[in-house]
């Protein structure tokens, strides 16, 4: 369905994340589909970036599921997702807990069969460690049967060796990129009056945003002078 990501204001930097993400957008669009994992801890903005690149994109074809350890009891609870932001051409897709991946991953094909009719397509896993088990077989099924289409799947996880078996193959494979995030270089000051918690006196970040945690607020500061 057609889709335009919100709730981007505020982003900085990750320049060169975007521009590659935004290769292997135009190299799916071309004919030639991509899946990408973005790979960093936890807080680092691996969210963050998806979200900005799918804003970025305009009006697209985006299927998405978001994970977390609860859902990953949950069979086909990711598909369920994909299903529901697929709009009317979900319909199919449907997946009761008894199917088999492999049932439920030629039904995935149909839906983007139908969607890249009329364009590009992204499909987006974040968080995919926490895919439920029967939805990551499906999800890699279906995206390794992908040549000649116009789908990008982006799946964003912590640690690449907590995929499953085949979106990490699909991700290190010849069609795939891994794409580290880094913590942006530290020049932070300790905030005074506030335990190991960095400030960068940047307008981009409040004393709130700058709080959450050190680790994450000395990263948006490094975001944010890079970018100012
Ligand atoms: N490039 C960025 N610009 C501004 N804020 C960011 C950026 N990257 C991440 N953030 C913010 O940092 C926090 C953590 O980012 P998030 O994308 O949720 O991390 P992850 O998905 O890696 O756990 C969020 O509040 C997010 O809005
Ligand atoms: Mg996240």
């Amino acid at each position: 369905m057609a889709h335009r990501a919100a709730g981007t204001a505020g982003f900085v930097g990750r320049a060169r994340e975007l521009d590659r993400l935004r290769s292997c957008y135009d190299a799916a669009a071309g004919g030639e589909s991509q899946v990408v994992a973005v790979v960093g801890p936890p807080g680092i903005g691996k969210t963050a970036l998806v979200e900005r690149f799918v804003a970025g994109l305009g009006a697209v074809r985006l299927l998405r599921a978001s994970c977390d350890e609860a859902g990953a009891l949950l069979s086909y609870g990711a598909v369920a997702q994909l299903r529901r932001s697929a709009g009317p051409a979900g319909r199919d897709l449907s997946a009761a807990a008894t199917d088999e991946p492999v049932t439920v991953g030629l039904r995935l094909l149909d839906v983007l069969d139908e969607l890249q009719e009329a364009g590009p397509v992204v499909v987006v896993l974040d968080d995919a460690a926490w895919a439920d088990p029967p939805s990551a077989s499906a999800v890699a099924f279906a995206l390794r049967r992908l040549v000649a289409d116009r789908v990008l799947a982006v799946v964003t996880v912590h640690d690449e060796s907590r995929l499953a078996g085949g979106l990490y193959r699909l991700a290190r494979g010849h069609r795939g990129t891994v794409l580290r995030l880094a913590v942006p270089s530290l020049s932070c000051s300790a905030a005074p009056g506030r335990t190991g918690a960095p400030s960068c006196g940047s307008p981009a970040w409040t004393p709130t945003t700058c709080a959450r945690s050190p680790a994450d607020s000395a990263y948006r500061c490094g975001l944010a002078r890079r970018s100012s």
